[in-house]
């Protein structure tokens, strides 16, 4: 199974798949790239550390959407690396048909919040402010609908009454360093019955 890896920023979640991986816990999964819409994004620097090509791709001059044209070259790119399986780790901008429709039930996003709560932006900031006691991330097929899809995967995290909103961040990080790549994991698996 041919992962591409896809971030906006510094790379935790598709190190953590890299490490995976060197480690032999990817099962037949092996990435095959790495692509940014930020030049100056972390996760590029993955690519010469881990031995991976790592690309920025010009996703056109909106924020937080491709435009047309280039949510087509990026599609086109991703079709020509042979990706089977598209892995949004920490890619903020949202997709649309001509991307999903090139990669149907291909596309995997990690989200930090326990879905169907907290979706969109700023997960952990959500569920910090709402005071639930708990909270998490989950991975989940991605469809038209932002952060909709079908669960693969979810891990909770606990709220503590010494927490800060920074130490419970980092727990549900560390819950996104092994939920990813378990998944990615199952997937492989899967692919390969
Ligand atoms: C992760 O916490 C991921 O869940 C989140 O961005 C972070 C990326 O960190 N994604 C979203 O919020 C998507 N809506 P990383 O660049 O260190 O992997």
């Amino acid at each position: 199974m041919r992962v591409a890896l896809l971030g906006s920023g510094r790379g935790s979640n598709a190190e953590a798949v890299l490490l995976a991986q060197q480690d032999g816990r990817l099962g037949a999964a092996r990435v095959i790239g790495i692509w940014s819409d930020l030049p100056g994004a972390g996760i590029l620097g993955l690519g010469p550390r881990f031995g991976v090509p790592a690309a920025f791709l010009d996703p056109g001059p909106f924020r937080t959407k491709f435009s047309p044209e280039r949510e087509r070259a990026w599609a086109d790119a991703l079709r020509t690396a042979g990706a089977d399986l598209i892995v949004l780790a920490g890619f903020m901008r949202v997709l649309k048909a001509p991307f999903l429709g090139a990669f149907p039930r291909r596309i995997i996003n990690l989200h930090p919040s326990l879905l169907p709560a907290f979706p969109g932006l700023d997960g952990i900031g959500q569920t910090w402010r709402s005071g639930a006691a708990e909270g998490g991330c989950t991975v989940h097929w991605v469809t038209a609908e932002v952060d909709g899809g079908a669960h693969l995967g979810q891990a909770r995290v606990a709220r503590r009454p010494d927490d800060t909103q920074e130490t419970f961040a980092a727990r549900i990080h560390e819950a996104e360093h092994r939920l990813l790549p378990a998944v990615i994991a199952d997937l492989a698996r899967g692919a390969s019955r």
